[in-house]
């Protein structure tokens, strides 16, 4: 989604922000531009599509300057052109966002009625009228920006940039993140740290509602109700190096082949001497249900871990997906807790929804990927998946070190409610740990599954199949396969079939049924035949077992090693992600970019 970067620099800022606005790629974009003033006078540059073409653009048209403001777009209101690209400007006035303006068509009313026209057709063009228009009745470019600020509703960051004004940046944050860097001499705003790790590591988060003037001396922030605030200065750990493709043709294959390193990291972060090593906060005793809340593929982590906290805690769970979840308006009770897990931290629904639930329930805990994101931060309790920077937009080493992190949960659940006697906390701590090999072994056939994906590029419409915590997995196998092929993909549970999606069946249709030989696998089984019945495409995703019992008739067979039924989702991720991976290569596609998807989705 919209990055934003800013920059009060010592030297020449364009170069600066292009390279900042690179390292914010990751969310998703569809245009980009940056603003600099150079000898007082504000000008900017913008341009559609990748960022290349941006830096084409400043090749013939460079933008000098040591103050600048840069911004990769999102498109929410208005398409991607030009003219909608940020910066927008206004007379002395420049501003980039990322968020939505929800009143933006009165405020355009408003501004139109001052004599402004605006040009483009966003909401984010009407901030820079507003303050333009409190600039032409005399006020100062703070007293204009303090002004504007209290006339916007909805979700936004903000950063500004003045005419006239070689020393000025003003920053705000209602709802949608931004941190600000502090250098020697020169001060930096970015969506995250990631974007301004090569300039410092030193960030200050700016907090709901705060806005930030901000000179090559330093930043004053004020509070929501405008009060001068202090906020702590923090030193971030971000290896650049983490954030490179290290040899792999894309962010995602790489992301893809960690998984085996960071979910071992994971569980020697996490278990110690025979048992979960969690925070002491940590003690479901008394603790009489679960809610857990998240959006898209982390929403699926939390359907895979209500299997386990139901089945081996005995703990009663349910799952909403964030963006229902506070408009639903759910009873919430003082013994439950509420679980928010996302990778980003920063998903806005997530958010709204932890918002909804805090006060309301005993505990608030998150299972984030970004420690010092706004959803950590606003937990009573925030646990680290650990997967290190996920920077492809389609999600994968963090769905499994999110699944581990709920495992590790799951246990603990059991033991404090007195469901797990030592020698089955020891088989499914031995379990898991027999994970990051077998991973490594399914790896391994990423030329295989290579093979069977130049099949299915071909196809228009795949199911993928599962039972009991293999469903969800279906689902996540379906989504991460149209997110990046963009093909039709649709998960199901394998008994719903005939209620319904068995009328899509024929020889075109792929079904991709993922069934170790597990209690259930027979049933699993069933469905499959009545898929073959009708001359439907099976894949069949197994350990060596179900392929010998049930692979017969089956268009194309997968084996993975055999593993533990309790955890194979966290196994099985790996074949559903590579299925994706090579299916959208064998398309040509964007793998880490796909169209219209951002990584960090920070508006509703
Ligand atoms: C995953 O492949 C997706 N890109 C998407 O569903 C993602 O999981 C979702 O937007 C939630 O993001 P979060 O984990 O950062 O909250």
């Amino acid at each position: 989604m919209c990055g934003i970067v800013g920059v009060l620099g010592n030297h020449e800022v364009a170069p600066l922000i292009v390279e900042a606005l690179k390292r914010l790629e990751y969310r998703g974009y569809d245009s980009a531009g940056i603003a600099t003033v150079n000898r007082g006078r504000l000008d900017r540059r913008r341009a559609v599509g990748k960022l290349v073409n941006l830096s084409d653009l400043l090749v013939h048209e460079p933008l000098a300057g040591k103050s600048g403001i840069g911004h990769t777009r999102w498109a929410t209101h208005g398409a991607a052109t030009t003219v909608n690209a940020h910066p927008h400007r206004s007379g002395p006035v420049a501003v980039v966002h990322n968020g939505i303006i929800e009143n933006f068509r009165e405020l355009r009313e408003e501004v139109t009625a001052a004599g402004l026209t605006p040009e483009s057709q966003t909401d984010t063009e009407t901030v820079a009228l507003v303050l333009r228009m409190f600039m032409d009745r005399g006020l100062s470019p703070v007293d204009a920006a303090r002004e504007t600020l209290t006339r916007l509703h909805g979700a936004f960051a903000l950063c500004f940039l003045f005419d006239g004004e070689e020393d000025l940046m003003i920053a705000a944050r209602k709802g949608s993140p931004l941190a600000i860097g502090h250098g020697e001499g020169e001060m930096f705003v970015g969506s995250d740290a990631i974007a301004l790790a090569p300039m410092t590591d030193r960030i200050t988060y700016l907090e709901e509602g705060d806005w930030a003037v901000i000179t090559r001396a330093g930043a004053q922030i004020y509070d929501a109700a405008g009060r001068l605030a202090n906020r702590a200065e923090t030193r971030i750990q971000i290896d650049a190096t983490r954030i490179e493709k290290g040899g792999y043709k894309h962010f995602m294959a790489k992301e893809i082949a960690e998984q085996p390193v960071v979910i071992a990291d994971a569980l020697k972060h996490y278990v110690q001497d025979g048992a979960p090593n969690l925070p002491a906060e940590v003690d479901f005793t008394g603790v009489d249900r679960l809610t857990l809340v998240a959006c898209g593929t982390a929403s699926y982590a939390c359907l895979v871990a209500k299997y386990w906290f139901e089945q081996i805690a005995g703990l009663p769970c349910e799952v909403d997906i964030a963006s229902e979840f506070r408009y639903r308006e759910p009873p919430l009770s003082d013994r439950s807790w509420a679980l928010f897990v996302s990778q980003s931290g920063e998903t806005a629904d997530t958010l709204a929804a932890l918002r909804y639930a805090s006060g309301k329930v005993a505990k608030v805990v998150s299972v984030v990927n970004v420690p010092t994101s706004s959803i950590a931060r606003e937990s009573d309790l925030a646990l680290p998946i650990l997967a290190g920077v996920e920077v492809g937009v389609a999600s994968t080493k963090a769905f499994t070190c999110q699944l581990t992190v709920l495992a590790l949960l799951a246990l603990k659940a059991a033991l404090d409610r007195g469901r797990l006697a030592p020698a089955d906390l020891a088989a499914h701590l031995g379990a898991l740990a027999a994970l990051p090999g077998l991973m490594n072994h399914t790896l391994g056939l990423s030329g295989d599954i290579a093979a069977l994906a130049s099949d299915l590029a071909k196809a228009q419409d795949i199911l993928f199949l599962g039972r009991g915590s293999m469903y969800p997995l279906a689902l996540e196998g379906a989504l991460k396969l149209k997110e990046i092929s963009y093909i039709h993909a649709e998960g199901y549970a394998s008994g719903e079939l005939k209620h319904g999606p068995i009328a899509l069946i024929d020889a075109q249709v792929p079904v991709i049924v993922l069934a170790p030989r597990d209690a259930l696998f027979e049933k699993t089984v069933s469905n499959m035949q009545e898929v073959m019945a009708r001359h439907g495409k099976v894949l069949l995703i197994s350990d060596a077992q179900g392929v010998a019992e049930a692979g017969k008739g089956c268009w194309k067979t997968l084996t993975l090693p055999a593993c533990d039924s309790a955890f194979a989702p966290i196994l099985y991720s790996v074949p559903a992600q590579l299925l994706a991976y090579h299916t959208a290569i064998a398309k040509g596609t964007d793998v880490d970019q796909p169209r219209n998807l951002a990584k960090s989705v920070t508006v509703e």
